[in-house]
């Protein structure tokens, strides 16, 4: 697992964007997973600019949402299908064939899963996975405690997930208590993941992403196993590493730093 640092969250998100532009340009029919959440809105808002301003092409790309809340469909406001919708798809030139989001509202679910997954084998499997991370280590809707070999399934919420989220919603009781989330596996087997992670707020989680090895704990400790996975920290995020010195050099926070997991 690598880091990559930048101070600023607005700069960190156009490194995020160039990655995925460069992945788009070196294999113009990749196979992406995207995020939903705060994090990634600015990465989005820059390929938008991308797309708009320098011609950036999504037209041949299969994108793969990481989840969806169950009993939300499209039109609801909070619904992953709209947020895509209002924060990227609506903006770009993605083909909706080859465009898929979990279905939150599927009759049979356990089939929905299980056609989903199909749906990214028969894609050819994952190229770049972009993920956020939640505050309790989260990645998609793989709650602390997920299996390691998970694939896309039903899951119930964690609290404090149901918590943060309350703030998109009018109260924490309207939001939904299960989703279908793609499982750490199905993550796991993407050829690269970027995973982005911005805030004080998650400061002691990624600290103790960087420090505490592979535990459950933290699902998205998970990316210790991956061989190019990149965390891509703003100075916020990365402010108890750089205190503790953990995985950055003495330094401080150059624009680019690695170091192994
Ligand atoms: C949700 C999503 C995650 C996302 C997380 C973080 O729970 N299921 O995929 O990473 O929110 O959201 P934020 O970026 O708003 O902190």
């Amino acid at each position: 697992m690598y880091c990559r640092t930048n101070h600023s969250a607005q700069d960190l998100a156009a490194q995020v964007a160039h990655a995925i532009a460069q992945q788009l340009r070196d294999k113009p029919d990749s196979v992406i997973v995207l995020p939903t959440g705060s994090t990634p809105i600015p990465v989005y808002d820059y390929l938008i600019r991308m797309h708009r301003e320098w011609g950036l092409d999504f037209s041949q790309a299969t994108f793969f949402n990481l989840d969806e809340y169950v009993g939300l469909g499209p039109d609801h406001p909070q619904s992953y299908h709209n947020f895509m919708q209002k924060h990227f798809f609506g903006h770009v030139n993605n083909d909706p064939s080859r465009t898929h989001i979990p279905n939150g509202l599927a009759a049979d679910i356990e089939e929905e899963c299980r056609a989903y997954e199909d749906k990214i084998r028969a894609a050819g499997g994952i190229d770049l996975a972009f993920l956020g991370m939640g505050g309790n280590g989260h990645i998609a809707f793989n709650e602390p405690g997920s299996p390691l070999d998970s694939r896309t399934r039903v899951v119930d919420l964690d609290g404090k997930t149901i918590t943060d989220n309350a703030r998109f919603f009018e109260s924490a009781s309207e939001v939904p208590t299960q989703a279908i989330t793609m499982g750490l596996a199905t993550i796991r087997e993407a050829a690269r993941i970027i995973m982005m992670v911005t805030g004080e707020k998650k400061a002691d989680t990624v600290h103790r992403l960087f420090t505490g090895g592979i535990t459950s704990d933290i699902p998205a400790s998970v990316l210790h196993f991956h061989p190019d996975a990149y965390v891509y920290l703003d100075g916020e995020a990365a402010s108890r590493l750089v205190q503790e010195q953990v995985s950055l050099p003495p330094s401080g926070l150059p624009q680019l730093t690695a170091g192994r997991g």
